[in-house]
């Protein structure tokens, strides 16, 4: 059966993916090219599209600005790390539009009978662009009349062609199958589009609108400072190479990375680990802490740090491992290690926080001689259901 699925908008976009960026160069792995590529790769996402003295821009969005003030709810859908971008920036959305957000996971969201009508704005993300699920997803939501917006990194690929509008990273290729600079780069893309609707919607402060897009504009320099100082983050993946379990831990959008964090260790290193929402660990998981079990926490909200360090706390009185990723002045406690990432809104800190964590997976699985650009069982692009 043949199905039309109504008019499409959409410009020429021209590909800009070159050889440099298909080789490893001076790199091992294509993993740990495309974890430094970061700091280049976001400023790609950002070109041309920040101005501080004038609103963002995308052209391709013209004809929704009309319809911006109607939407009552809005979708993000993906799978895998590109769902963990929607997760990231949730809570961005929410404060800057007031419209609440639930982000869903693909091959679920297929299957729940989702409220959706014309009144509802489906973001779809994915970095290939051929995610069958995210695809099938994406038809769903056209049939049942939401406006569709995909953030893809692949130009021309499928999910472009399928919806209402198509806006594309533009972080390069992304060869290894533990995504990175695509996570970065998609959850950029989505805060400028944010800002973008806050601004036509007249939804948000300008005050708060302005120190974001001053800070997103210096997120590739916060990284490279990141980038420039492992050797912490080396030492502490040495002690966690040979350990079963690691868990991630944080609150609010610190537990979003934490999710990201625990996805790209299992990928790479096979080794199991859980993401955890601090304050739910002892309603269960904190059974399975003793002696020497690793846990990551994450703090970067400077309302919920006095909190996290509680559960801290609990995790190190059971004999944990504490490798602590902060952007706060933390009072001391009995951690191993700690990280100290520059500061940001909160709002926008997974773009930093995650970068210590795709390193220290990225750490593990070389001590571990795996081959990090092709784990077992997985591949780069899941066109199947
Ligand atoms: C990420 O490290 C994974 N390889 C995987 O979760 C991936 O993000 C997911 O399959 C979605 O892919 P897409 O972005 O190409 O749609």
């Amino acid at each position: 059966m043949i199905k039309i699925f109504g008019k499409i908008n959409k410009s020429l976009t021209k590909g800009n993916w070159n050889t440099t960026l298909s080789s490893k160069n001076e790199f091992d792995d294509f993993m740990l090219k495309e974890i430094y590529e970061q700091p280049s790769a976001l400023k790609e996402t950002i070109e041309s599209r920040i101005n501080l003295n004038k609103p963002c821009n995308f052209n391709e969005l013209e004809d929704i600005k009309k319809i911006l003030g109607t939407f009552d709810h809005i979708y993000m859908v993906a799978c895998g790390t590109a769902m963990h971008a929607g997760i990231a920036v949730k809570k961005l959305y929410e404060k800057l539009l007031n419209i609440p957000v639930t982000v869903e996971i693909a091959s679920e969201f297929r299957y729940q009978n989702p409220i959706i009508n014309k009144k509802t704005l489906a973001i779809f993300i994915s970095q290939s662009g051929e995610t069958a699920d995210t695809i099938a997803a994406l038809k769903l939501a056209k049939e049942k009349n939401a406006t569709t917006i995909c953030i893809s990194n692949v130009i021309g690929s499928t999910i472009t062609r399928y919806s209402d509008y198509s806006l594309y990273t533009h972080a390069g290729p992304e060869i290894a199958v533990a995504s990175t600079k695509a996570y970065t780069s998609q959850i950029m893309l989505l805060g400028i589009l944010a800002i973008y609707f806050a601004e036509n919607m007249q939804s948000a402060p300008e005050s708060i609108i302005k120190e974001l897009k001053e800070e997103l504009l210096i997120i590739p320099n916060k990284i490279n400072e990141i980038l420039n100082n492992t050797q912490t983050i080396k030492s502490f993946a040495k002690e966690a190479a040979n350990k079963k379990d690691v868990f991630f831990i944080g609150r609010g959008i610190d537990y979003a990375v934490a999710l990201e964090g625990s996805l790209k260790l299992k990928e790479i290193s096979y080794i199991h680990s859980e993401a955890y929402p601090s304050g739910e660990l002892k309603h269960g998981p904190i059974a399975l802490i003793e002696n020497g079990t690793i846990v990551v926490s994450i703090i970067t909200d400077s309302n919920l740090a006095e909190k996290s360090i509680n559960n801290v706390q609990e995790v190190i009185t059971r004999g944990a491992n504490v490798f602590v990723i902060t952007n706060q002045e933390l009072p001391d406690f009995d951690y191993n290690e700690i990280i100290h990432i520059p500061k940001t809104n909160t709002l926008i800190s997974p773009m930093l926080s995650i970068i210590p964590l795709q390193l220290f997976s990225y750490y593990i699985a070389k001590e571990k001689k795996l081959d990090v650009d092709k784990p077992r069982n997985l591949a780069k692009s899941v066109t199947v259901e």
